[in-house]
């Protein structure tokens, strides 16, 4: 399965989205977190930014929703045309229902877990997802430090999606960097965001290459 780099664009400069974002030439997508400093306490942007963001670039959009109700919020970014809508477990009160929804939109449907929060529950209806997200830092903030307490995780959601055959894809948040992405990668992720390791570089589009060939060696393999 392709790794895949999805740069976060919550710690470039906002007031210079569009060339920021033309900065990561080469990411497979560019994530956007959508904070509503309720479910997290951090206030970013929502639609109408991701909808500017959606029109000006080609790179596919990866949403991730760090707000209350998503069942009621998350489909207008799959109407938006995100290529992936990602909302948390711990937020939405009919997820399966939610999911099917945002498929039936045309985005892919991601569920995502904080660090305390189990996967286990979400392994066995795979067949609902297409992401399953596993962050690595408490959301809510970049530049935090990676949490390896959650690699027994990521192990195991990578066990199951193998175990089922599905294209699932599996991605972690938070902490990643030329420093840590080894092991989330040897552990199964095969979805990278990594927000400050990309836009405190130099060279943003540099540094996506750098993370893709470090992921890419150290990429957990079935056996
Ligand atoms: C945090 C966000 C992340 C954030 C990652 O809640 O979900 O996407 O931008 O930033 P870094 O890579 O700096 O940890
Ligand atoms: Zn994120």
């Amino acid at each position: 399965m392709a790794i895949l780099i999805s740069p976060s664009v919550l710690n470039s400069d906002l007031a210079r989205l569009a060339d920021e974002i033309e900065r990561i030439e080469g990411a497979d997508y560019v994530h956007l977190d959508v904070m509503d400093n309720h479910f997290v306490p951090n206030l970013t942007f929502g639609l109408p930014v991701v909808e500017q963001v959606i029109n000006h670039t080609d790179i596919p959009a990866d949403v991730h929703l760090m707000i209350e109700d998503p069942d009621t919020w998350a489909p207008e970014y799959a109407r938006l045309g995100a290529a992936s809508v990602t909302f948390h477990a711990e937020a939405s009160a009919a997820p399966i229902r939610l999911a099917r929804e945002l498929r039936q939109l045309g985005a892919k449907a991601g569920i995502a877990v904080k660090p305390a929060t189990p996967v286990a529950p979400y392994l066995h209806l795979l067949e609902e997802f297409d992401l399953i997200l596993i962050m690595t830092v408490e959301p809510g903030f970049g530049g935090q430090s990676f949490i390896e307490g959650t690699l027994p995780k990521i192990r195991a959601a990578r066990e199951a999606i193998d175990a089922s055959g599905r294209q699932v894809l599996l991605q972690v948040d938070g902490g990643v960097s030329r420093d840590t992405i080894e092991k989330p990668a040897a552990a199964g992720a095969n979805m990278f965001v990594a927000g400050s390791a990309v836009y405190r570089s130099a060279d943003p589009a540099t540094e996506v290459a750098a993370l893709r060939s470090l992921a890419q060696k150290a990429y957990y393999t079935q056996a």
